[in-house]
């Protein structure tokens, strides 16, 4: 099957539902496959390793690869003017003062707050589950941790989460390769909200600093005084969304593969294998960020394919190199005890994500603290897809835990 055909049926519901054969088909015509009109789409491990990791790739939303006119909309200005988008100096900058609260004596800290937080939303999902009642999984935990986590580093108040919470999930609505126009309209409208309180935010830690991020953020922006404030605003918005969807994302994909595979639950009950690399490999398996876009600057060479000519759009499929039948063997195998290989799911090169290892501590605390406290917890009804194709993700998940 050629690259356009293959680029139809992933925009589809089904595509989008389980993407999965869709790109094991992609796989069989090799590492790279032409869409035309000077895109292509990477599908093999090594060829989206080495396009994220090429310094002449930048980063583009990946609706603008449909839609040049999409650049001036709200939503994507949050992201072109960030870190995830931005390249040289604005680059280096922010992610230089946004890594300091990611330092592995910073994350240590955050360990007791996750799970103390952790605990308590257990606590509540223990109430509403009672004698067997199905609770969703994704309103009740995982769509809130890392709302949570994200709030106290970033110095949100707590009251503010559930708002948060909205805007965050709105602005992302249009980052797909072919949103809808409503979609587009919600993200616009939230992504203005969203910068709006950010700037409040700003206000504020300006005039009473604290302890948090933004207030860092803040005080080295101000001292730095080589950027406009709405590079301060897009980076703390992308702080936010980046921190907290994703990790929602994956929390909810990896437990419709842990509850339907018992002996994997067993294993973690009974300390036969710890939750880091069950964590590890669902972040492999269903990973929360399907696909990112280059346009390549320079004539990139990639393994296996002819160089690519300066100006090429790469859609770098990331579910698909993290089931690369070279790269891993049987694939299509949710299987924790697999020889460990670096993943694509969070990036390489210059981009690589910043909350990382955030996100794997937060699935390990959560994972660690479910299997305790509901040791017999199980799928309750079918889990409902997203229906997103770039940030692959769950909006319902019944599990019964009593
Ligand atoms: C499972 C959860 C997560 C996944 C799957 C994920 C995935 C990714 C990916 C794929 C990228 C690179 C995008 C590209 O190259 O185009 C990225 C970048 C980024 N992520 Fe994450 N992320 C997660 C959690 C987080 C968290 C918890 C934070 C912060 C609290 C965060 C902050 C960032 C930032 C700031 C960048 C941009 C880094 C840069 O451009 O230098 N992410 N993430």
């Amino acid at each position: 099957m050629n690259g356009a055909a293959i680029f139809e049926q992933l925009v589809t519901s089904q595509g989008r539902k389980d993407p999965y054969p869709i790109y094991a088909e992609a796989q069989k015509s090799g590492t790279v496959l032409p869409l035309g009109a000077g895109m292509v789409m990477a599908v093999g491990y090594d060829a989206v390793s080495a396009v994220l990791r090429n310094p002449a790739a930048h980063a583009v939303n990946s609706r603008t690869v449909q839609d040049p006119e999409y650049v001036k909309h709200s939503a994507n200005l949050l992201l072109s003017s960030s870190i995830i988008q931005s390249e040289g100096v604005v680059h280096d900058f922010m992610r230089t003062a946004a890594a300091s609260a990611f330092t592995a004596v910073r994350l240590k800290k955050l360990r007791l707050l996750i799970t103390s937080y952790t605990e308590r939303l257990l606590d509540e999902m223990a109430e509403q589950g009672k004698g067997g009642a199905p609770v969703d999984f994704v309103a009740s935990f995982a769509a809130r941790l890392p709302i949570m986590v994200i709030s106290h580093i970033m110095g949100i108040p707590k009251e503010d989460a559930k708002h948060l919470s909205r805007m965050v999930h709105d602005s992302l609505a249009s980052w797909e390769i072919i949103p809808l126009k409503e979609h587009i309209h919600t993200a616009d409208k939230a992504a203005d909200q969203l910068l709006d309180y950010v700037q409040n935010l700003i206000v504020e830690r300006r005039t009473q600093p604290s302890e948090d991020l933004t207030s860092r953020l803040v005080a080295a922006f101000d001292a730095d005084g080589r950027f406009p404030e709405d590079v301060l605003r897009s980076n703390i918005a992308l702080l936010l969304t980046a921190g907290s969807l994703t990790t929602i994302d994956m929390l909810g994909n990896m437990m419709p593969q842990l509850l339907s595979s018992p002996d994997i639950f067993e294993k973690l009950r009974n300390g036969q294998i710890q939750a880091a690399p069950v964590v590890e490999e669902a972040a492999r398996f269903d990973s929360s960020v399907q696909i990112t876009v280059r346009t390549l600057r320079t004539e990139t060479r990639v393994p296996k394919y002819d160089p690519l000519p300066a100006g090429t759009q790469v859609l770098a499929v990331i579910g698909a190199a993290n089931r690369d039948p070279a790269r891993y063997s049987e694939p299509h195998r949710f299987d924790p005890f697999r020889k460990k290989r670096p993943l694509l799911t969070f990036g390489a090169g210059a981009h690589f994500c910043l909350g990382a290892q955030l996100a794997r501590i937060e699935g390990a605390i959560a994972l660690d603290a479910i299997v305790r406290r509901f040791p017999h917890m199980a799928l309750a009804g079918e889990p409902v897809g997203s229906g997103r194709l770039v940030l692959r993700g769950h909006q319902f998940l019944p599990v019964a835990v009593a």
